[in-house]
């Protein structure tokens, strides 16, 4: 099911980085990453289990968010990639999140820029991003990809959800 779209790009090379979809051994550094949200982290198994739903959704999805692996280190530094989130598989959003050691080094805006690339080639002609109005670092990295703030909403906690939104 890719609703009239091409299946996206899961193999995609940038300058520094490799974009991948995601393998079940990546369930090993994925729990890490989420350690650093300041939540408890997923036992390993709960992490696999999500590892693959995460892969076996952006099979019969055709978008998907990619795993990044730095092409010189050859360690996995995060993930980038399209998810639904908060809008729409025809318009889908972009979504990353790196580890906090190598934040400030302008990765995710390299693997965003190449996800637009590959956004774009399945045809789509809009992407949102949903990100919290205290997030500063994820606000400068859309500013830097073209993306431009269009709305809020509100979560039950009071929290203002930033719209922002590209057209490809
Ligand atoms: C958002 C995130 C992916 C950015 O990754 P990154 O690789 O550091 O991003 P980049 O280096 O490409 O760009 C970050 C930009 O934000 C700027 N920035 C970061 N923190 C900042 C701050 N507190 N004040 C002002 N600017 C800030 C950086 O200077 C840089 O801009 P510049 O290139 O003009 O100097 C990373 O911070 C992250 O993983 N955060 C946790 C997860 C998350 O919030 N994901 C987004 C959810 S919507």
């Amino acid at each position: 099911m890719t609703s009239g779209f091409s299946i996206m790009d899961f193999e995609i090379m940038t300058e520094r980085l490799y974009l991948s979809i995601w393998e079940e051994s990546d369930a090993f550094w994925y729990r890490e990453l989420v350690g650093e949200r300041g939540v408890d982290k997923p036992t390993l198994e709960d992490a696999r289990q999500h590892v693959i739903s995460l892969r076996d959704r952006a099979l019969e999805s055709g978008i998907g968010a990619l795993t990044i692996r730095r092409k010189n280190e050859g360690d996995m530094i995060g993930y980038c990639g399209l998810i639904i989130g908060r809008s729409t598989i025809e318009e889908p959003e972009i979504a990353y999140e790196l580890f906090k050691s190598v934040h400030g080094k302008s990765y995710a805006t390299e693997a965003a820029s190449a996800i637009i690339e590959a956004a774009g080639a399945t045809g789509r002609k809009r992407l949102w991003a949903t990100v919290g109005s205290w997030n500063i670092a994820s606000f400068r990295v859309l500013e830097k990809i073209g993306f431009i703030r269009h709305h809020s909403t509100w979560k039950e906690d009071g929290e203002e959800v930033v719209w922002n939104m590209r057209d490809l």
